[in-house]
C-alpha cells in the first residue's frame, strides 16, 4: 500500500513557495495513495512563538490545507502535538541516529547560524522528529519542495539503521517526492534566495493572505533585469530573477518553463508581470477567501482536527507499541 505523510510547521504565513512547492501537489496526490496531512506544532517550537499566535497559525495552516483543496474527510488532517506518538518514536529513533548523522544537516547549520552553542537541542534533533513524523505512519511517499530532501534522506537512513539492527523489515524507507515545476521558489527580491517565511521583507514572498492589490504590487515590485523574455529556458540560467518569475507563471498555469517562453518570448517584464498578476491572482484569491471564511469558525477547525488526530493516533499508536515489542520494552 501506499502512504503518503507530510507537514507544514505553523510559523507565521503560508507563501506562493509552500504552495507551489508542497501544498498544491498534495492536493493532487490524494486521488491516488491514502494521505496523512499534519500541521507540525511541535516542529515549530524549535524558534520562539507567542502562544497565542502559535495556536492561531495552528488553525490556520489547517485552514489553508482545506482552502487549498485537501478534503479532509479521504484525508488523515490533525496537528502533531495531538499524537504523543510522535515524541515517543521521536526519542526512540534519536538512540539511532549517529550525531554524525545530524551534523550533516545544512539546515541546522544555517539556523543555528555562527551562534552554535546557543541553539536548542530541538533545532538540532528536529530531523529526528520529522522521521518520526514520517515512520509513525509508515508513510511510504513524502511530498516536500526541494529543501527538505536531506532531511528525507536521514529519514531514510535511520529506517535502515532500525530495521538493520533489530534484523527486521518494519519500517518502510520513505521517498521523496519533489513534484511540479516550482520546487523551489525564490524570493522576489534576490533571486538567489529561497523564499521564506523567515525573510524580514514582506516583499520578497506573496503570502496565502495576501490581497489581490498586495499580490499586484509586490509582483510589480519584484526584482528583474532589463531584458525581454528569451527564447529558450537554457538563456535563464544566469538570470534568477526572470527565471524565478517564469517559474512561477509556469507553476500557476501547469506549464513547463518553456512552453512559458513559447507564448511570451520577446515580451517586457512589464507585460509579462501584468500576466503574472492574473494568473497568481486568479489562482490565490479563492484559496484566501476560503481560509478567510474557515478562519471565522475556529471551533470547526479544532473539530476537524480533533476528527484527525483520532485517526491518526489509531495507526501512529500502533506502530509504536509494535517498535516497542521489536526493541524489548517491556508490554504490561
Ligand atoms: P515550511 O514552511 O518550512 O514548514 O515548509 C513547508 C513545505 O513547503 C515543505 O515541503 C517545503 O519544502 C516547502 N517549501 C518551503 N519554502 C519553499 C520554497 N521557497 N519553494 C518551494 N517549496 C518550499
Ligand atoms: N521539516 C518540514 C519543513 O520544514 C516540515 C515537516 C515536519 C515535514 N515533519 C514532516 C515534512 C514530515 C514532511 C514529512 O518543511
Amino acid at each position: 500500500m501506499n502512504r503518503i505523510f507530510s507537514g507544514m510547521q505553523p510559523t507565521r504565513q503560508l507563501h506562493l513557495g509552500n504552495y507551489l512547492g508542497a501544498l498544491r501537489n498534495w492536493v493532487a496526490l490524494q486521488a491516488s495513495y491514502d494521505c496523512i496531512f499534519c500541521v507540525v506544532d511541535l516542529h515549530a517550537l524549535t524558534l520562539p512563538q507567542e502562544p497565542e499566535v502559535l495556536r492561531s497559525n495552528t488553525r490556520e495552516v489547517a485552514a489553508a490545507y482545506i482552502a487549498a483543496g485537501i478534503d479532509p474527510q479521504r484525508c488523515i488532517l490533525f496537528a502533531q502535538s495531538h499524537v504523543s506518538a510522535h515524541s515517543e518514536l521521536s526519542w526512540i529513533l534519536s538512540c539511532h541516529a549517529p550525531i554524525g548523522w545530524l551534523n550533516r544537516m545544512t539546515q541546522f547549520k544555517e539556523k543555528a547560524g555562527k551562534h552554535r552553542d546557543s541553539a536548542v537541542l530541538g533545532l538540532y534533533a528536529y530531523p529526528v522528529l520529522m522521521a518520526a513524523d514520517i515512520l509513525a505512519y509508515k508513510a511510504t511517499h513524502v511530498p516536500v519542495g526541494e529543501d527538505q530532501k536531506q532531511h528525507l534522506e536521514l529519514s531514510r537512513d535511520i529506517a535502515g539503521a532500525f530495521n538493520r539492527h533489530y534484523d527486521v523489515d518494519f519500517f518502510p524507507l520513505p521517498e521523496p517526492q519533489i513534484l511540479g515545476e516550482a520546487t523551489r521558489v525564490m524570493s522576489l527580491r534576490d533571486g538567489s534566495k529561497k523564499m521564506s517565511k523567515s525573510d524580514i521583507s514582506d516583499q520578497s514572498r506573496i503570502n496565502m493572505t495576501d490581497d489581490a492589490e498586495t499580490i499586484a504590487q509586490k509582483i510589480r515590485k519584484a526584482k528583474t533585469d532589463p531584458d525581454p523574455l528569451p527564447e529558450t529556458a537554457d538563456d535563464l540560467v544566469a538570470r534568477p530573477e526572470a527565471d524565478n518569475l517564469v517559474t512561477i507563471y509556469g507553476a500557476l498555469t501547469d506549464q513547463s518553463r518553456q512552453q512559458v517562453l513559447d507564448a511570451q518570448a520577446g515580451a517586457q517584464f512589464s507585460t509579462f508581470k501584468t500576466a503574472l498578476v492574473d494568473v497568481a491572482v486568479a489562482k490565490l484569491a479563492p484559496i484566501t477567501a476560503e481560509m478567510n471564511r474557515l478562519m471565522n469558525d475556529p471551533a470547526e477547525i479544532d473539530r476537524l482536527l480533533s476528527h484527525g488526530a483520532d485517526r491518526a493516533e489509531a495507526i501512529a499508536a500502533k506502530t509504536l507499541a509494535e517498535a516497542k515489542d521489536i526493541i524489548g520494552l517491556l508490554r504490561i
